[in-house]
């Protein structure tokens, strides 16, 4: 880089130059020193998918499971542990998520995932879902934030102990932004690794905008590295996101890294997701849910689920969709994806595109 002078005899074009240069040096390395995390995503983000992410993509810096939920004085169900288990995530740094607000079932299952080598959990303080919000879990923990500090207290003591790390991911609160004020003086009460912020509150569910004013907050107020997650669908979306908060230094990416697993690249200038490494990934995620599912309809339903969202990287008006979704077996799906693949170009430089009310 050379100096940004003004020198004699310059033309302003060589100012241009060097201001340009200049800015592409600072994005670099702030994409150099940018974390990316994948976001845990029930019923989505689990280790089949995981892995042939990792295996066909630019890894991702951590991946989170979606929330383990912990029934009282029973351990893991066997698809809890089966996305856990090493041997099922060899080379990614992982970390397990825990739903309760039971301090006893959260240290339980911290306990059983340290046996397994994990140094850092993560609580789940944003599912919006009725049945687990009218318990008082996800989002609706946020609603009694007595309770919440209460057990954060117990949880983090009994963390310290064990040698774990604990990382929190919340929204902003339940029925108000208002209530953050209150949620981050709690939290900055312990030693979090790290909070992640999805800056939307309870009521909102996937709605609404992120409520960028309180993220800008949290970012000022927390005693730890604060993440962000929400509504990053392309790398434009990114871009806006550090020119608005310059000092993050990680972010988490979900239904726009499921709807274009090029994302990260995108972001990173490493070129466009091509339908020749998708094919390949497609084909490795539903081998895998194949190799672990018994009957069709239970993986058709899984690469439905997934296709509800990577259908938006592709120019469709809608037929194509249709044929996945009608497909009841496997033979019509296989044939109603090599069409996909066959026909519809990828949409450059596009991504997941939210129903806003
Ligand atoms: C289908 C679905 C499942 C999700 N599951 C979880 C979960 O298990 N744990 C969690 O903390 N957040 C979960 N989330 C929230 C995401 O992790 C993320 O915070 C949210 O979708 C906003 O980010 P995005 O706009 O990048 O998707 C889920 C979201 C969706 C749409």
């Amino acid at each position: 880089m050379e100096p940004l002078l003004c020198v004699d005899g310059w033309g302003d074009y060589e100012i241009v130059g060097v201001l340009v240069r200049l800015e592409e040096s600072v994005e670099r390395k702030e994409r150099e020193s940018m974390k990316y995390y994948m976001a845990p995503m029930e019923g989505l983000t689990g280790y089949i998918y995981r892995n042939a992410y990792h295996r066909c993509f630019h890894p991702m810096d951590k991946y989170f499971t979606p929330f383990l939920s912990p029934k009282s004085n029973k351990g893991l169900s066997s698809r809890e542990l089966n996305d856990i288990l090493p041997e099922h995530n060899q080379g990614l740094f992982v970390v397990p998520q825990i739903l309760t607000n039971r301090w006893e079932d959260f240290l339980g299952t911290a306990e059983i995932l340290r046996e397994y080598g994990y140094g850092e959990v993560n609580l789940n303080l944003g599912c919006p879902s009725g049945t687990v919000v009218s318990k008082k879990k996800g989002a609706g923990f946020l609603a009694v934030p007595e309770e919440l500090n209460r057990f954060l207290e117990k949880v983090c003591s009994g963390l310290d102990t064990m040698g774990t790390e604990l990382s929190v991911k919340t929204r902003l609160g339940n029925v108000s932004e208002d209530e953050f004020y209150g949620l981050m003086e709690i939290y900055n009460q312990y030693p979090l690794k790290e909070l992640v912020v999805h800056p939307r509150i309870r009521s909102d569910y996937y709605k609404n905008v992120p409520r960028m004013k309180v993220f800008e907050y949290s970012m000022e107020s927390a005693s730890c590295p604060v993440c962000y997650s929400g509504d990053i669908f392309t790398a434009k979306d990114y871009r806006r996101l550090v020119k608005e908060s310059p000092e993050l230094r990680s972010v988490m990416l979900g239904r726009g890294l499921v709807a274009n697993p090029g994302l990260r690249e995108e972001v990173q200038g490493e070129g466009c997701l091509d339908k020749e490494r998708f094919r390949t990934f497609h084909g490795l995620i539903y081998e895998g849910y194949r190799r672990i599912m018994s009957g069709d309809r239970n993986v058709l339903f899984k690469m439905k689920e997934l296709w509800s969202l990577m259908i938006h990287m592709f120019y469709d008006e809608g037929s194509y969709a249709k044929k996945i979704k009608k497909a009841q077996r496997l033979e019509e799906y296989e044939a109603a994806v090599d069409l996909v693949l066959r026909d519809l170009e990828l949409v450059r430089g596009g991504g997941f595109q939210p129903e806003r009310h």
